[in-house]
């Protein structure tokens, strides 16, 4: 008896505890550093890249959550951070190109991840990119809603599209290779260095301040052109380039699916190579050097990470601030003989994300502890550093608001209701936290991200990367779970927003299992049928999963691409 109430009693202070402890965690306030790369795949050393050198992004994640297989909801800046940024997908914020509308004004009054944070007493601030500027964010960044003051943009970005590079013939040129001797620049500086400079002032600003900050950092690298400081070049001595394993265009890639990178043939060293439209191929020594400069530039946004990060520790606020890195896509370095994003390929769809939590991916830091600091890439040998916890199931950008928002101690927005135009606040992501307090036991196979890709045409166009609004004629709609990707190419009317399901005009199928890169298209040309075929061709190796795909396909078909009906359909269906 005696023994019987000591444990029950152990047990209720085990029980109290434990709440103190995340009562704690839930309502001391983390400060947030957010910080954004443009057009950033994970070619990264904690995402196992062999070749490129990230010391001070591999030092973050092995202090966090890496989210192995997180991936954006449409391969192009614009609609990707309005998506990730109000939690939801561009069919809901009508926006599929960098130029059409503001969704305040056209989808709906939708809170930002931001603004939710400054509506809870948090001072919000903006450097770099971080929405898409333009009319996509009202000229203002969508201040004064998203932020507290005006957001900072770096004087020498006005320089980057300017001839600026030095080329072979010693001229000054706007290219798409362009590593600069930095003290040359005009204004002597680069656009992610004075962001940089700009984030560290404000931590400083905000050492004095009674309020926690929401402090966003939108780095312009590696995005072309690849106008980067000349030494992080040398880091990848052309020699030892090599292409990708899949350099050719695919044979049964649908012509739809193809994006010809119309944006790199416009830069002045690629339009002399004379290269054939749509397919190229560009010359391989060119790839070559396109792939070198590529990763040069993901190294010198690691340098600025790293002086970031060591100015947060040195500030004290190592102990006390969430820091989330992740980019608005990926972009395709010679894979299937595609360049850029534009695509619903992962190499365009897939991004970093690493979320560090102190306390909680980490051990927590003391305000003394300096958890991050700065690696020189040029002076430290490259070391191996294990991510802390490893993620593997498939999650999205659209769950970043949730799932940040609950971290930090606010409650994440609830799930939206279909329609959601009339609805402020909710979200179409979903709140990854308990990843944070509970390690993955198994990688659900339902887990599955929806991207989506607008074409003006079947055939591949001068405005096929990018169409406007209103040229777009058939919009593909992607799922990517742990065991495949399918894509349906669907036939679209932008004056009435219909997607038209039942106009198949195209379809992808990949096994990722057979073949992770996408090279093999097993959805046959004539529709369903030709899938069917297919799949019962590939019957021994789909066998564990065949049903539960062709189960996923059904109920695309029966409720279209939206992931809650499909959910629905999911957990209602028999047999499954
Ligand atoms: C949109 O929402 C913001 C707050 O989120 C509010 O201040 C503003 O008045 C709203 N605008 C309209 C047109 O309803
Ligand atoms: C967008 O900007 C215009 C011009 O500055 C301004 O008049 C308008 O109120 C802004 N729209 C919203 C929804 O705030
Ligand atoms: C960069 O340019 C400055 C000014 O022209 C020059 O003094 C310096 O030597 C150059 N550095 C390199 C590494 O070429
Ligand atoms: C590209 O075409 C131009 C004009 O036809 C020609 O002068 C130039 O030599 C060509 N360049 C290459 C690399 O073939």
């Amino acid at each position: 008896m005696d023994r019987l109430r000591l444990i029950k009693k152990t047990l209720l202070w085990l029980l109290i505890l434990f709440e103190l402890y995340f009562f704690k965690v839930a309502q001391g306030k983390f400060n947030v550093l957010y910080i954004m790369t443009d057009d950033l795949r994970p070619s990264l050393g904690c995402y196992s890249d062999p070749l490129v050198k990230s010391p001070n992004i591999d030092q973050l994640a092995a202090k966090s959550n890496v989210f192995l297989n997180a991936y954006a909801q449409q391969a192009l800046c614009g609609p990707s951070r309005t998506s990730l940024l109000t939690s939801r997908r561009p069919d809901t914020t009508k926006l599929y190109d960098n130029s059409d509308s503001y969704w305040r004004i056209h989808a709906g009054n939708y809170t930002t991840l931001p603004q939710y944070f400054k509506s809870h007493g948090y001072t919000t601030l903006s450097v770099g990119k971080i929405f898409h500027p333009g009319i996509v964010s009202n000229h203002t960044d969508d201040y004064p809603y998203s932020w507290s003051v005006p957001p900072y943009h770096p004087p020498s970005f006005h320089y980057e599209r300017r001839k600026v590079c030095k080329g072979p013939d010693g001229k000054l040129h706007e290219n798409l290779l362009c590593a600069v001797n930095v003290t040359e620049m005009p204004l002597g500086t680069l656009p992610d260095i004075e962001n940089t400079e700009e984030a560290i002032r404000l931590l400083r600003l905000m050492k004095k301040s009674e309020s926690p900050f929401f402090l966003a950092v939108g780095y312009y690298k590696p995005h072309i052109p690849f106008r980067i400081p000349q030494e992080f070049v040398e880091l990848y001595p052309l020699d030892e380039m090599i292409l990708p394993p899949d350099p050719d265009v695919p044979q049964h890639l649908p012509s739809v699916a193809y994006n010809p990178w119309t944006d790199i043939r416009e830069r002045e060293d690629v339009k002399a190579l004379n290269i054939s439209f749509p397919y190229g191929p560009i010359p391989k020594d060119f790839q070559l050097q396109i792939r070198q400069h590529y990763f040069a530039s993901v190294s010198y946004v690691d340098a600025q990470v790293g002086k970031l990060l060591n100015a947060l520790g040195d500030l004290g606020f190592g102990g006390n601030t969430i820091v989330v890195f992740t980019s608005d896509h990926g972009w395709s370095l010679g894979e299937h003989g595609e360049w850029a994003k534009y695509s619903t390929f992962d190499v365009a769809t897939r991004v970093p994300l690493v979320v560090y939590v102190p306390g909680l991916t980490s051990a927590s830091q003391g305000s003394s502890g300096k958890p991050f600091p700065f690696v020189d890439v040029f002076q430290e040998p490259s070391k191996q550093l294990i991510p802390g916890h490893i993620v593997k199931s498939v999650v999205e950008l659209v769950d970043l608001f949730p799932t940040i928002s609950h971290l930090a101690g606010l409650h994440a927005p609830k799930e939206c209701p279909q329609p959601s135009n009339h609805v402020r606040l909710c979200t179409e992501g979903e709140s990854r936290a308990r990843t944070f307090y509970r390690p993955e036991t198994h990688v659900s196979e339902e887990e599955m991200a929806f991207s989506q890709c607008p074409r003006p045409a079947d055939t591949p166009q001068l405005n096929s990367d990018q169409p406007r609004f209103k040229d777009v004629r058939v919009l593909g709609y992607s799922i990517r779970s742990s065991q495949y990707r399918y894509t349906l190419w669907v036939g679209f009317q932008p004056d009435n927003f219909y997607a038209n399901m039942s106009n198949i005009h195209a379809g992808e199928l990949y096994l990722l299992v057979e073949d992770p890169d996408q090279d093999h298209n097993l959805f046959g040309l004539g529709g369903y049928e030709g899938l069917s075929h297919s799949l019962g061709q590939q019957r021994s190796v789909v066998s564990q999963w065949a049903e539960i795909l062709q189960h996923h396909i059904t109920c695309l078909n029966e409720h279209g691409p939206r992931k809650q009906d499909l959910h629905t359909c999911l957990k209602h269906s028999p047999g499954v």
